[in-house]
Formats: structure tokens, C-alpha cells, sequence
């Protein structure tokens, strides 16, 4: 069979996406190259995996699609080439742990061999073997871990969402207990061939912005619809819509919604057309829907029409011995990552275990995965001891959203009498929140409220220089 070398090239610029692909050789036959130039065209290609994902990048727009790529590739298929050369960037890589990258066009001889490296691996391969990196399975149910009688019940919920294609499921639980995991493992599960996924964070995006993005918009509909555009219910029709935090969804898109439970049908933004979703949706959220039904802040009637299967996954604390084999699931995990030439660690020690057990584990599977990936990395023993673990009782630093409370508590602005216009006082008003946030753009526009471009024209119009 003729398999080709998947390569996705992302960028938000064309001339930089153009420069990248020179690198690329061009042994004919082999390649299968795709220009991805926004966040939109990024999700829609996702459904098919590439072997490589390659992401240039010369703006901050390109940061976004990075975290992205990432996301749905898993770093280990990310590679990066930089055309911007901060220091910052730098430390995100690293963090992100993409696998590999270049400052361009220094490194551009080293990128080129890289990419002769990967695909003379890729060569090697046998069919299946290369068929396999195509259809990965990374969402089945051995990645899902737990055999708690909680957990053993779950899974049988889960069992029956897939068994039911057409039923909306609802996921609640605490933050890293695994919503967003079950949602895959649901989708990949349910259809036997690759269809789209696609995952919108209703808390994410202000409310008009979030409108055209689940149903698109036609051309004209507001000052900035300059094209008809297809919303993430078009494209997803056929595949999964995932529609994570739905408890912090806006009461007027929560009508809308509602609509498309009830009939299967929705418009674009300023359109007349009556489209169709056939597919499923998925909603998830950390918040307690009745009591927001209580205070009248989430519809009753969408509430009673998301409870039909509602999966609702424990705290870890409330699962028994299951915090040990995930613990010792991602010791596993970590030894192979971070002590390739080292001895491998053997396991837990029952001090270690009895101190794991107490801690009450607010972050839930996430904390814990952290957690083991820490004490790997501090322990030179053969078992992880107690005190590897020390420092999930030392005081930790402050959450995001408690940043950001922090951050945006008492901001004062003081202008001279005769300049107090109120595009002074926005002016100063986004200055003082960046400087609050160290220059964090994306946390500044959550504060202020704003959409990140928003607020980047902001900050072109007023000159701001960002700390
Ligand atoms: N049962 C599990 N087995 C293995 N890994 C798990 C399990 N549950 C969660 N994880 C891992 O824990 C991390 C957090 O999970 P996930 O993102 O699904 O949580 P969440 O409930 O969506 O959290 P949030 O409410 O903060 O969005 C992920 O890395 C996920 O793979
Ligand atoms: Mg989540």
C-alpha cells in the first residue's frame, strides 16, 4: 500500500508557511504536505493526524496555535521553527516539551536534517506500523484508569453513551477528574471511522464572539463579517460537538442551544437558512447546574434536557485505592520519560502511599499526575518517598482564577482633571491590568472582558507598550 509522510505546516502567516516548505524535501511521492493558516482551518484538519505538525512562528497568534497543535497532537509530534526569537517563547517550548525546535534561519541546515531524520524513521516503518500513526487510538478506554466500584459504574455509563449515539451527555465533576478524557474516549468510541471532534470552551469566549462561532455567521452580519463564515456546528455535523463548561454558558446562547437539542436544527448569525446538525453533543462543567437553575442563572428546560445521561465523575478522594494505581500508572509514564539512562524507579514506598492517601487532592487526577511527575523528577531513590511528596503541603502558589481575582482587585487610576475622557481611562485602565498581569495578554482580556484581538487592537491604538 502507498502510505505518504503526513506533514501539517501551521501558520498564521502565508509567506512564512511558504518559506518553511523549502525545507521540506522533495522526493516525490511521499509527502502529503497541508498549509494550515488559522485557528478554525486547525480544528477542522485535526481529525486527520499527521505524522509531523510543524508551527512557525512570528506572532503571537502563532503562540495560540502551538498551545493548540499540541493539544491534539501531543507534543511529541509538534515540532517548532522561530522566527521571533524571545526569550519567552523559548520557556514555553520547553514547558510544552515539543519535539524539537529551531531558531530560524540560524538553525535552518539543523531543521533540514531533522526533517530527513523523521522521515527516513518514518521509511523504515512497516505498513501497519505506519497505518497505526495514522488512526492512533489514544482515547480508548485503557487510557481511562480506575477499577473503584465509583469508577466501575462510570465506565458502564459511558458504555451505554456510546451504545446511544443520539443522546446528548451531560459530565460533571470537579476540576481533573477527567471530563474533557471521558468526552474522547465517548467519541472515538462511538463512531468506527475518524470524524470530527470538535471542543469549544464556553467560558473562554465573550458571548457575541461565541454566537458566530458555534452557528457562523453570513456575510454582513455585524461590522466585522466580511465573509459568510461556517460555525463549529457545521463542523462538527457528523462527529462530536464537545461543549466544555456549559454552566458558564450566556442565558441567551443557552436558548439557542436548547434549540438545537430539541429539533436538530440552527442559523448562521444574520441568516435565514435552516441548517441541520447531525451529530452529538457532548456538554461538560465543574459547576452545580441546580443550584444555577436555583438562582435563575441557567435555564430549567435546558437543564432537564442535558440530564437525559448524565455522567458524573468522583473526586479522586472518593475513590479508594484508585489513587494508587494511578499513581503508579504515571510513575511508569515519567520513568520512561525523564530516566531514559537512568535506574528505573520500582514503586511507592507505604509511607509515600499513606501520605498520599491524606492529602485531600483538590485538583483532582490532574494534581496527582503533576504531582508524580515532580517527585519523579526530585527522587534519586529507588521507591518515591514521603519525601519527594513534601511539597503538596507547603503553601502553594495561588490558582489562576485566584490570580486573577487578585490581580484585578483594587486597580486605581488617577487622571488630571482636565484629561479625564474615558478613552484616557481605558487607556490607563489596560495599561494598569497588564502591568498586573506581567504582560500576560490573555489573562489582561479575561479580566477586562474583551476578546484577545480586541484587545490587541487596544493596545495598537493606544500605543501601549506591553511590560
Ligand atoms: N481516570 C484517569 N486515568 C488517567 N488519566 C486521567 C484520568 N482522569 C483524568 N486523567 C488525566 O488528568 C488530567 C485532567 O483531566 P481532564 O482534563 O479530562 O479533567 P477535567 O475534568 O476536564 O478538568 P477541568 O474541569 O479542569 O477542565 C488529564 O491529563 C487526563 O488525561
Ligand atoms: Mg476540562
Amino acid at each position: 500500500m502507498n502510505y505518504k509522510f503526513k506533514i501539517f505546516l501551521i501558520s498564521t502567516s502565508r509567506a512564512i508557511l511558504e518559506d518553511v516548505k523549502r525545507f521540506i524535501p522533495t522526493e516525490e511521492g511521499y509527502f502529503d504536505v497541508s498549509l494550515i493558516s488559522s485557528y478554525n482551518s486547525l480544528r477542522k484538519f485535526a481529525i486527520q493526524n499527521p505524522d509531523l505538525a510543524i508551527v512557525a512562528i512570528s506572532n503571537d497568534s502563532d503562540e495560540i496555535l502551538l498551545e493548540t497543535a499540541v493539544e491534539l497532537f501531543g507534543s511529541q509530534t509538534v515540532a517548532c521553527v522561530d522566527y521571533i526569537k524571545s526569550y519567552a517563547l523559548t520557556v514555553k517550548l520547553i514547558k510544552l516539551r515539543v519535539l524539537s525546535y529551531f531558531s530560524m534561519p540560524e538553525e535552518s541546515t539543523s531543521f533540514s536534517d531533522f526533517l530527513k531524520g523523521k522521515v527516513e524513521d518514518w521509511k523504515k516503518k512497516s505498513d501497519i506500523e505506519k497505518l497505526l500513526t495514522i488512526r492512533r487510538e489514544q482515547f480508548n478506554f485503557s487510557s481511562f484508569i480506575g477499577n473503584s466500584e465509583k469508577i466501575r459504574d462510570v465506565i458502564a455509563l459511558v458504555k451505554k453513551a456510546i451504545e446511544h449515539r443520539d443522546l446528548t451527555v451531560l459530565i460533571t465533576g470537579e476540576t481533573g477528574t477527567g471530563k474533557n478524557l471521558i468526552a474522547r474516549i465517548i467519541h472515538q468510541n462511538t463512531y468506527s471511522d475518524i470524524k470530527p471532534f470538535v471542543e469549544i470552551n464556553c467560558a473562554s469566549i465573550p458571548p457575541t464572539l461565541l454566537e458566530s462561532e458555534l452557528f457562523g455567521h453570513e456575510k454582513g452580519a455585524f461590522t466585522d463579517a466580511k465573509d459568510r463564515k461556517m460555525g463549529l456546528f457545521e463542523v462538527a455535523s457528523g462527529g462530536t460537538i464537545f461543549l466544555d463548561e456549559i454552566g458558564d454558558l450566556d442565558f441567551n446562547l443557552q436558548g439557542k442551544i436548547l434549540k438545537v437539542l430539541e429539533d436538530k436544527t440552527f442559523r448562521r448569525v444574520g441568516g435565514v437558512e435552516t441548517l441541520k446538525f447531525e451529530g452529538r453533543i457532548i456538554a461538560a462543567t465543574n459547576k452545580n447546574l441546580e443550584h444555577l437553575v436555583a438562582e435563575n442563572k441557567f435555564r430549567r428546560d435546558l437543564y432537564y434536557r442535558l440530564m437525559l445521561l448524565p455522567i458524573y465523575l468522583p473526586p479522586l478522594r472518593e475513590r479508594g485505592d484508585d489513587i494508587f494505581i494511578l499513581a503508579e500508572y504515571y510513575m511508569n509514564k515519567f520513568n520512561e520519560l525523564y530516566r531514559k539512562n537512568l535506574p528505573k524507579l520500582k514503586g511507592i514506598s507505604p509511607e509515600a502511599k499513606a501520605l498520599l492517601k491524606r492529602y485531600p487532592w483538590p485538583g483532582n487526577v490532574r494534581e496527582l499526575k503533576h504531582a508524580i511527575e515532580r517527585a519523579v523528577i526530585l527522587s534519586d531513590g529507588e521507591y518515591l518517598t514521603p519525601d519527594d511528596f513534601k511539597f503538596l503541603f507547603e503553601k502553594k502558589p495561588a490558582s489562576l482564577t485566584q490570580q486573577i481575582e487578585e490581580a484585578s482587585s483594587n486597580i486605581q487610576i488617577t487622571l488630571p482633571f482636565e484629561s479625564a475622557s474615558l478613552k484616557n481611562l481605558e487607556r490607563e485602565l489596560i495599561k494598569s491590568v497588564l502591568v498586573r498581569v506581567s504582560g500576560n495578554k490573555s489573562r489582561a482580556s479575561k479580566i477586562l472582558g474583551i476578546s484577545r484581538p480586541r484587545l490587541d487592537r487596544l493596545i495598537q491604538k493606544y500605543r501601549i507598550n506591553n511590560p
